[in-house]
């Protein structure tokens, strides 16, 4: 196929070689090798011209860039999460949306309980004391943190990351309650051993809280200082979902005030800027939005979303298309 006959996509962030090699194998392609930071004009100015984008979770595709872009024919995102898009928009206006579920699901599931864990036991709040050069001997109340296992879980959020994450809790012995939308089948809350409850309860009884849930305007601070009292004062507060799910500025007066005892955090309303005050508290584990961030699985999503891509421009279904409609209105 000669050039100007091939398709045009362009690539937000900077990929593996390997994979913008499959890419400009099969179409002509403006990358961002440079990782540079484009603001929503940059990114509306590179898609004109574009049948097709490969996007991350940091891209904003809303209805005014859709409007600029009218040859739009794929926004093929590099992750689970899609609320850094506007599908109504993209229906509208004939643009397909994808995403990458499924490859993610077990690598999250390890970090969801990583940070956990460290939040339960204080594990990098007494790292960064040890590296400050504070010990000085051992002592038997010492860093004194919250057993994980025998203890009970609250899962809000019973998708694949939220199962994955029910389906450790067994190895570590733990009672596991859960909240979701919709109640999952009874063979499944069999198999996973969880337990379905209202909201109210599972913030009240678990003694470890992990929010698994995708993000949307419906669900923004679903836990604010309402939800931070119902838990008990020991208990801990995990989040690898969207940072806009909890209201930081409760969680931080919860903490500092002993209202609750730790919190994990990997996700951030306003990231990669962390609130001074979550930065400013020791009892909270923090990392950079690296909940999929193994090499095998990073390699997995880039390759999923752009087997998405090759499927959208050459007119068949993507295997994982979130709006369906705009195919059945070509057909
Ligand atoms: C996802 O896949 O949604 C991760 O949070 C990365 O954006």
């Amino acid at each position: 196929m000669s050039s100007s006959e091939r398709k045009r996509v362009l690539v937000t962030r900077a990929l593996f070689p390997e994979h913008l090699a499959r890419l400009a194998g099969r179409f002509e392609v403006e990358a961002n090798q440079e990782d540079l930071a484009w603001d929503a004009q940059e990114l509306a100015r590179r898609l004109v011209g574009k049948d097709g984008a490969l996007i991350t979770g940091g891209d904003r595709i809303d209805r005014g860039l859709i409007a600029q872009v009218p040859g739009l024919g794929a926004v093929c995102s590099i992750s689970v999460g899609y609320n850094h898009v506007d599908l109504a928009a993209c229906t509208a206006g004939g643009v397909m949306v994808t995403n990458t579920p499924d490859v993610l699901t077990e690598t999250t599931a390890d970090l969801g309980w990583a940070l956990m864990m460290a939040a339960a036991r204080h594990v990098t709040q007494s790292e960064r004391w040890l590296r400050a050069g504070h010990w000085q001997r051992w002592a038997l109340d010492q860093w004194l943190g919250q057993d994980v296992h025998h203890s009970t879980l609250g899962i809000i959020g019973m998708g694949r990351i939220g199962q994955a994450i029910a389906r450790r809790a067994r190895g570590f012995s733990m009672r596991v309650i859960y909240h979701n939308r919709t109640r999952v089948a009874p063979e499944a809350e069999r198999a996973l051993g969880a337990t379905y409850v209202e909201r109210q309860t599972l913030f009240a009884t678990a003694d470890h809280v992990i929010l698994v849930l995708p993000y949307s305007a419906e669900n923004h601070h679903m836990v604010g200082a309402r939800e931070l009292a119902w838990m008990q004062p020991h208990a801990t507060l995990t989040n690898i979902a969207r940072g806009g799910l909890i209201d930081e500025h409760a969680l931080s007066e919860a903490l500092a005030q002993g209202r609750l005892g730790a919190a994990g955090l990997d996700v951030f309303e306003g990231e990669p800027r962390v609130a001074p005050e979550l930065l400013a508290l020791s009892n909270v584990a923090l990392t950079p939005h690296i909940g999929s961030a193994s090499r095998a699985t990073r390699n997995a999503m880039a390759n999923l979303a752009i087997d998405n891509l090759c499927a959208a421009l050459s007119g068949t279904r993507p295997p994982c298309l979130l709006n369906p409609e705009v195919l059945e209105r070509r057909a």
